[in-house]
């Protein structure tokens, strides 16, 4: 009797061992936006390639909408380890400290994906990377989105159509001085309040890559959208440092794989997800589509080039300079 015991003990006992064994490294990656937007495609693309080339070592499991947290909350998460992968926008990193990446924010600072990726696929990118170590966060990759644009309920074609104006924009100390330079009021909200601040009217309106305010369906909310693209919105996909480096090298060096082809596949259905969000709302008919002409673009970037000037200090003058050299803006010459 003692013996069928002790071997039944043992048998319990290697199973569950087994079983543990077997057990999937989940990884839980968060986000905000729809899961039909770049961002949400990306990520479940690679939650497939982890789980291909870790041959099912590694789960991601992946939580769009703000599901798991809101903007500033999966932050402190992915810090204290309750989530491990996020993919924050890149204005999101200055409330954390590290300002240098409220470059970004800096208005007209590309003028396209071309001139970025020199910025965000280069050494720049990089260094801005390994800035956020210090921080227990490890950066894996630069995801784009898009050039953002004006929406609100009445026309905009020029910058004074913004004055008095309650915006809505991310926690970022250069985005508050861009809607200022253009005589609006600044509103720092969390991404999923946003579509119901414009439909109370909490807000006037807001600024957006096309793929979020369609698939959030702000532009049922506005009846104006003006494709002055002042502005670039991207993310970096960050894990939790101390939680990568416990992983086995082999399924750490998967991950970095998959990582690899999905920001291939992000960056490269970026702008047809945006193309496509526009037809989207262009065929809804229940937002008015207006493109600039050259002159009134020119009138946006000349009212907010001063934010290059005040703000230099807060990212670092030969920060700037740097991306500058990158991509061909000057402040002073526009
Ligand atoms: C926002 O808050 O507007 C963006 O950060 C949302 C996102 O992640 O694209």
């Amino acid at each position: 009797m003692m013996v069928r015991t002790i071997f039944a003990g043992l048998v319990a006992a290697t199973f569950s061992m087994m079983a543990m064994a077997q057990a999937p490294i989940v990884i839980k990656f968060s986000h905000v936006v729809a899961a039909d937007t770049p961002k949400g495609k990306a990520s479940e693309f690679f939650a497939k390639r982890a789980g291909e080339l870790t041959k099912g070592k590694a789960k991601v499991e992946v939580y769009p909408n703000s599901a798991l947290y809101k903007d500033k909350e999966e932050m402190e998460a992915l810090q204290l380890g309750a989530v491990q992968m996020l993919a924050p926008s890149l204005a999101k990193f200055g409330p954390l400290g590290v300002k240098e990446f409220e470059a970004f924010d800096f208005p007209y600072i590309f003028d396209d994906t071309a001139e970025l990726h020199r910025v965000t696929q280069g050494a720049i990118g990089a260094a801005m990377l390994a800035k956020l170590e210090p921080k227990g966060i490890k950066g894996l990759a630069f995801w784009d989105n898009g050039f953002k644009s004006f929406s609100a309920n009445t026309p905009i074609k020029t910058p004074a159509d913004l004055k008095g104006k309650k915006l809505r924009i991310q926690s970022s100390k250069v985005l508050e001085e861009e809607i200022r330079s253009v005589g609006g009021l600044p509103q720092v909200m969390a991404f999923s309040e946003v579509y119901q601040a414009l439909q109370t009217g909490v807000v006037d309106g807001t600024e957006n890559p096309i793929s979020n305010l369609y698939t959030q369906k702000m532009h049922e909310v506005q009846k104006h959208l003006t494709l002055t693209n002042h502005g670039y919105l991207g993310y970096a996909v960050i894990v939790n440092k101390k939680f990568w480096e416990s992983l086995p090298a082999d399924v750490r060096g998967q991950l970095e794989l998959a990582m690899k082809e999905a920001t291939v596949y992000a960056n490269k259905i970026a702008q047809e997800e945006n193309d496509m969000a526009l037809e989207g709302v262009k065929k809804s008919g229940k937002t008015t589509v207006y493109v600039p002409t050259k002159e009134e673009k020119l009138a946006f970037k000349k009212a907010m080039a001063p934010v290059h000037i005040k703000m230099a200090d807060r990212v670092g003058k030969d920060l700037l300079q740097s991306i500058y050299k990158e991509t061909g803006f000057d402040p002073n010459h526009l």
